[in-house]
């Protein structure tokens, strides 16, 4: 069992390219395992609680829980919109999470894992949490990342973190893959070094803060908006959950090693220390821990992260009615490398669509479909004499299903595109080579002329099902098309040459990547 999860925040009321990348990632990735025969089960959802919403809807004059069913439901539509279909969805304000927050800090506390203390210090209104020294820049200041830093005295709930960092340093100095990709645990072994020592607070006083859980055991507290938005990964897969409460079988769902798709953002502390510590103290083993698969940042032109105060956030919801949906999931997999930054820009994307899907793909089904209509009446034929250039063209997709395999194993979605790509270029060279169009001109050419779109045709069917990850809707159409519906059922373990049946029959063909066009705006 597979089982990977995403939680977003919102802060700035609504979702912007960043979180849609990363959703469409996660849904890939899903698609990908099923393809793989593995199971899986998505979760994602929003995180509700903590300071900034309380302030936000403070602004606006409503109710914090009104402003989050507002916001939430701007997420869960965007979603829909493209086409990224989860299995489960965590709502921070729903009941069954805050039950389980709740025997969560009741459990340590049992455990004498939580204290109470007194603590005069600097906190970070924008992170919402106390800072040490070691959150000083070099001239011994607070960055601009901390926002407004003010001096308060405050008692709290902590969380014995610095019982844990012990073992976190070893399993992360003694296990491979814990995070992915590599490089960043060495930047979070750094921090934890920082970090040793240290103790989380995780309670609110009420006073401050009314938007949060309260505590089971001291009604004047909160919990940390972090401590409770990061046990959603296991509140939402059934943690001790009742057996009534429609949340699935949390050992099953467990069983494995779990993925947790993040932004480097929220690496450490959030993810990379806080979290692991706190699975750490409520039992889970190592080999329970998740895998943690951080992402790069989709910038602004000029490498400026993206930020509603700067005002250049892309709006999904706009370029999705603009340039549709399979565009835009296209273009967040396709124009970033896993792990690394990349950099919007609205040109690349129509260009990407223009040349890689309308030109190439496109026009590699045009040549499939259209031609099968004209040529052979729409029927398929498997039975010609093969010569060296239709071999050649079989063994390419072979190489091609086997590198696509290799790097969506890696995650590396735009690496597997290309792939794919290179088959459909190969294809396309193939049919300026063998010249169909020219060759059913005589009628003894018939049977070389089926057999040349024969190697259309199967390679389309192929690709197909490659793509059904990024692109399920344009899978969906080329099985219509191709009148193979089971195609959208298709595993990788079913793909061999000879999809088509000798004598298929396919479909009446219509574009499936309709070019896109600019308006001149000059
Ligand atoms: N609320 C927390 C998540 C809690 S997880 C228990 C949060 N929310 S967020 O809305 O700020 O970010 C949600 C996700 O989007 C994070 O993984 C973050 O890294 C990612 N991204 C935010 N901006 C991004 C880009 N510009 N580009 C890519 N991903 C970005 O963090």
């Amino acid at each position: 069992m597979f089982f990977l999860t995403t939680a977003i925040d919102y802060t700035n009321g609504s979702p912007h390219i960043g979180h849609a990348y990363e959703k469409v990632l996660a849904d890939v990735i899903t698609r990908y395992r099923r393809l793989r025969g593995d199971e899986a089960f998505f979760l994602t959802g929003v995180d509700q609680h903590g300071q900034k919403v309380q302030q936000t809807a403070e602004k606006e004059g409503i109710a914090p829980e009104e402003f989050v069913k507002r916001t939430t439901l701007k997420f869960s539509n965007l979603w829909k919109k493209l086409d990224v279909s989860y299995d489960g969805w965590a709502e921070t304000i729903d009941e069954r999470h805050k039950a389980c927050v709740r025997l969560i800090l009741s459990t340590l506390k049992d455990q004498g894992q939580l204290y109470k203390k007194s603590h005069n210090g600097h906190y970070s209104v924008r992170q919402e949490q106390f800072l040490g020294d070691r959150d000083r820049d070099e001239s011994g200041n607070f960055g601009p990342e901390w926002g407004e830093v003010i001096e308060i005295e405050e008692e709290n709930w902590y969380f014995k973190l610095s019982d844990h960092t012990d073992w976190l340093k070893a399993y992360l100095e003694g296990t491979a893959d814990v995070i992915v990709p590599a490089f960043r645990k060495s930047e979070l072994l750094n921090a934890l070094e920082k970090n040793i020592g240290t103790d989380l607070c995780i309670s609110r006083p009420k006073e401050r803060l009314r938007w949060g859980i309260e505590f089971p055991f001291d009604e004047n507290y909160v919990t940390y908006v972090w401590f409770d938005a990061l046990i959603n990964y296991i509140s939402f897969a059934g943690y001790h959950a009742a057996p009534d409460s429609g949340l699935p079988d949390f050992e099953k769902l467990w069983s494995g090693r779990p993925v947790h798709i993040i932004g480097k953002d929220i690496l450490i502390p959030a993810h990379g220390i806080y979290w692991l510590c706190m699975l750490h103290a409520m039992g889970f083993s190592d080999a329970q821990m998740p895998q943690l698969l951080v992402h790069g940042f989709w910038n602004s032109r000029g490498g400026d992260k993206m930020s509603k105060s700067t005002g250049n956030i892309v709006d999904p919801n706009e370029l999705a009615d603009k340039f549709g949906v399979e565009a835009v999931r296209y273009y967040l997999v396709r124009d970033i490398v896993i792990g690394k930054d990349s950099v919007f820009d609205m040109d690349r994307l129509v260009m990407l669509f223009n040349t890689e899907l309308a030109n190439e793909f496109g026009n590699l089904c045009n040549r499939a479909l259209n031609m099968s209509q004209r040529f052979t009446a729409g029927v398929l034929t498997n039975s010609g004499a093969l010569h060296e250039e239709d071999i050649a063209v079989q063994n390419s997709l072979t190489e091609a299903t086997n590198a696509y395999q290799t790097a969506m194993d890696d995650h590396d979605v735009s690496k597997g595109l290309e792939a794919l790509n290179r088959h459909v270029s190969v294809c396309n060279r193939y049919a300026e080579r063998m010249k169909p169009w020219e060759l059913n001109k005589t009628s003894e050419n018939k049977e070389r002329v089926a057999t040349i779109l024969y190697h259309f045709a199967e390679s389309v069917a192929h690709i197909a099902v490659l793509i059904s990850p990024v692109l399920p809707g344009v899978t969906a159409k080329l099985a219509d098309q191709l009148n193979l519906p089971e195609l959208t059922n298709f595993k990788l373990a079913d793909l061999h040459w000879g999809l088509l049946p000798d004598g298929h029959a396919i479909d009446k063909p219509s574009p499936v990547f309709p070019r896109i066009v600019i308006e001149d705006q000059a």
